[in-house]
């Protein structure tokens, strides 16, 4: 057995973020001759400017210039998600060479490798394969490798996890060449975060209601090395988690608040740092299991989706996890609010008034706009903890996809350079995000005759924009971003590299946010 095989027994037993999520071992070996490689498939990354150097020219040599051939042909073309199999390719042990386009090479970035890697990956995981190898190529950076083996691992794993047959059947082993130990291995470790979330996600909500979400949260903790508080229903009334506890009396599943802290090398309690014990950063995450709409119930179209309302929540967690997984020099803390909004007969109705932990009350106009009430006490939790700054992940508005669409989450600030600084990650990883106004007039739409706010705008408009202001009341000033991710978080359909259903959005920019650029 080779060092780099030992190596990848290790990702698949330790993987910290969640055995089940990945599996498989995922490793790198060194570049041999490419007519020797032994595997079910060699996958290959062609640009559109054809095969010019690198790995291209290789294994193009190696097959007597069948590439050069097909190309000629316009048989491959290099564009963004082409995948063409050549089964059998003469002059190669492999089983098949898949060539799989990244589209223009100076539009090539760390989201466009991830998503052609996803692709080939999704593509090949319809079979069993026994190994896979896929070949790195010299120019690109040590990001943009670790991104690609991210979207390979991801790739690879679909949504049907109820089904007797899988369609999607993780690799037994992906071999990268080209490419450093230690890259491949981050690579692993943030597909094992982007996958624990979309598993969550996809879970059914009668397996992953409040208390199971937090009892699979504790089992990342223990794994990862973070501490965890979960809050029950009497610790939440102690702590006068009023909007809470409202938004979960409709449900026969109660309530639970979720609060990680991880401490990285240097930032252990008692660090003498210029900063004190405060946390650098606080995440907080919505985390409605289900989203009924409560007695503002949703018509059944769209009420299907809605075991994806905690797709912040699993963001959240699988982004610390990985966090921790990676023992990232930081202090996080990540707070979750885990809910069910049901109808039941204690249900929260239209015209209570909640006294939020804050203190401030809020009139409920609608009880389908849950999202907002339960963040209200989970962010008033971390305001107390004084962070330097917070971010909150939440598929909060339908207004928000109306506005920007499925694929771009919005963001929301009270601080205009903490919001570039989250943009300017996500963007890294290439997940689009855009930015919404936070203008002060949109505050006279949540003021409410009876109590201090409402828990929805006047009128339609604007919808996503005065969800926002309403969280902005309990930030207590400290730098925020809010990011609205109703759109990215769940795909309708599949697309060519991923299938339907969770996509784990934000797990790579948190990740990116708390390393820094490369
Ligand atoms: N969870 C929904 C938002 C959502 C919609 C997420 C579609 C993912 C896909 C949220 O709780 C909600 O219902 N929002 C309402 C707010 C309205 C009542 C002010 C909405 O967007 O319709
Ligand atoms: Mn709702
Ligand atoms: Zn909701």
């Amino acid at each position: 057995m080779t060092r780099e095989t030992n190596r990848a027994d290790r990702h698949a037993e330790f993987s910290l973020v969640s055995p089940q999520a990945t599996a498989g071992a995922i490793v790198a070996e060194p570049a041999t001759r490419p007519e020797k490689i032994t595997a079910d498939a060699v996958v290959l990354f062609l640009t559109e400017g054809g095969i010019g150097g690198g790995a291209a020219a290789e294994l193009d040599r190696a097959t007597g210039g069948l590439i050069t051939r097909l190309a000629a042909a316009g048989e491959i073309t290099g564009k963004r998600h082409e995948c063409v199999p050549l089964l059998a390719a003469p002059g190669l042990e492999a089983g098949q060479l898949l060539v799989v386009g990244l589209g223009k090479r100076e539009e090539v970035e760390c989201g466009v490798l991830y998503r052609a890697a996803a692709t080939a990956a999704r593509h090949l995981a319809g079979r069993p394969r026994t190994k896979v190898v896929f070949v790195a190529d010299g120019w690109w950076s040590a990001r943009q490798v670790e991104q690609a083996v991210a979207g390979a691992a991801v790739g690879m794993v679909g949504q049907d996890l109820y089904r007797a047959e899988p369609r999607r059947i993780r690799f037994g082993a992906t071999v990268w060449t080209n490419a450093s130990p230690e890259t491949v291995r981050t690579g692993a470790t943030i597909a094992d975060g982007v996958n624990l979330a979309r598993r969550l996600v996809n879970t059914p909500p009668d397996d992953l209601y409040p208390q199971s979400f937090a009892e699979e949260a504790a089992a990342v903790a223990g794994r990862t090395g973070m501490e965890i508080e979960i809050w029950d229903e009497e610790r939440l009334r102690r702590e006068r988690c009023e909007a809470m506890l409202a938004v979960g009396r409709g449900s026969s599943r109660p309530p639970r608040l979720v609060i990680l802290r991880y401490r990285g090398p240097g930032r252990d309690a008692g660090a003498r740092s210029p900063r004190g014990d405060a946390p650098d950063l606080a995440l907080v995450g919505k985390g409605v299991t289900f989203d009924s709409g409560g007695l503002s119930l949703k018509p059944s179209d769209s009420m299907l989706s809605m075991k994806c309302d905690m797709a912040g929540g699993a963001a959240v967690l699988a982004a610390t996890a990985t966090i921790a997984a990676l023992r990232l020099p930081v202090h996080v803390v990540a707070a979750i609010g885990l809910v069910e909004n049901m109808t039941g007969p204690a249900a929260y109705k239209l015209g209570d008034v909640i006294t939020a932990r804050s203190g401030t009350t809020i009139e409920v106009h609608n009880t389908d706009a849950e999202g907002r009430v339960v963040l209200a006490d989970v962010l008033d939790v971390v305001r107390e903890l004084q962070p330097r700054a917070i971010v909150d992940a939440a598929t909060l508005t339908g207004a928000c996809m109306v506005a920007l669409g499925q694929d771009v989450a919005g963001l929301f600030s009270n601080d205009q350079p903490w919001c570039d600084t989250l943009a300017a990650a996500a963007r890294a990883v290439g997940e689009p995000v855009w930015q919404l106004p936070m203008y002060a007039d949109y505050d006279e739409h949540i003021k409410s005759e009876v109590a201090d706010i409402k828990n929805v705008g006047d009128g339609r408009w604007g919808g996503a924009i005065t969800a926002a202001k309403f969280l902005e009341r309990f930030v207590g000033g400290i730098p925020w971003t809010h990011v609205d991710i109703a759109g990215p978080a769940f795909a309708e359909k599949s697309r060519p590299w991923t299938d339907g259903g969770a996509t784990g959005a934000m797990v790579r920019p948190f990740v990116e946010l708390v390393r820094g650029p490369a």
